[in-house]
């Protein structure tokens, strides 16, 4: 753990794309066993900073420190291998395969020269009930599956690949009531367990709902951040829409 307590900072983070200054000096700490949310309106600069911390986008200035050590910039192998795992709803699964080749993609188990299919499926059964993912059977291909049950695979697969932070940009954007909870139930779970936590959505309610944090961002600068239990959805509508200034 570092010295600050935070597993991941972010220090005055700039990205521009063309003449777009899409993060403009963002500064911001997240702690393991936390959930921050990150919220602002369109084009604030919130998937910008997530591809930037999962390594898909390189900034142009600024530093990331993950578990105490300091990166430029990540490539997706780093950004994984320090321990981030961005879950999108449309993430790389295999259709046609199951949820446990799925969870064990390029880290199969095996015994000889065989695949261990009997290990991976008791492993993935174990791992699917101790996220309280709501997936019947591990041998169902991926393709049958919901969002929610599929964004539920690919945290398994984080967590089987170590992940020990999060990132959910609007997991439950196209989900229905039920689906929408199942996500947040995994998600407060995941906190529970000693994960770390961002959360991206224009869901107020679900944000005041599940988080610890919130992160304000507008014009691709954090405005601020405080307490869930110390604000309410008045005063964060004011610092999304910049009807309050604050320093
Ligand atoms: N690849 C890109 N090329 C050019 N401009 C981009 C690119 N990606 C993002 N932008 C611009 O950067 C700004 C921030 O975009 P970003 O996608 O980070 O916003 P966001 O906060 O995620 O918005 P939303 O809530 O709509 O998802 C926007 O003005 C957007 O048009
Ligand atoms: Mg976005």
């Amino acid at each position: 753990m570092p010295e600050t307590g935070f597993f991941l900072e972010v220090h005055d983070v700039v990205k521009e794309f063309g003449h777009v200054r899409a993060l403009d000096g963002v500064s911001l700490s997240a702690a393991l066993g936390e959930i921050l949310a990150i919220v602002g309106d369109n084009g604030a600069g919130k998937s910008t900073l997530i591809k930037i911390l999962s390594g898909v986008l390189v900034p142009d200035e600024g530093r990331i420190v993950i578990d105490g050590k300091s990166y430029t910039a990540l490539t997706p192998k780093t950004a994984l291998k320090a321990g981030i795992s961005t879950v999108y709803q449309d993430l790389a699964l295999a259709n046609s395969r199951d949820v446990a080749a799925n969870i064990f993609l390029g880290r199969e188990l095996t015994k000889g020269i065989f695949l261990d299919q009997k290990r991976m499926y008791a492993q993935a059964e174990q791992l699917i009930r101790n996220l309280g993912i709501n997936i019947p059977d591990v041998r169902m291909p991926v393709e049958v599956l919901s969002g929610g049950q599929r964004q539920g695979t690919a945290v398994a697969r984080a967590v089987h690949q170590e992940g020990r932070f999060f990132i959910f940009d609007e997991p439950t954007a196209a989900m229905g009531l039920k689906e929408t909870a199942a996500v947040m139930r995994l998600i407060k779970r995941l906190a529970h367990q000693g994960y770390g936590v961002i959360i991206i959505s224009h869901n107020l309610p679900q944000v005041f709902e599940i988080s610890d944090r919130i992160c304000v961002m507008r014009h691709g600068k954090v405005v601020g951040i405080v307490n869930t239990a110390e604000t309410d959805m008045e005063e964060t509508v004011a610092m999304i829409t910049g009807a309050v200034k604050i320093s």
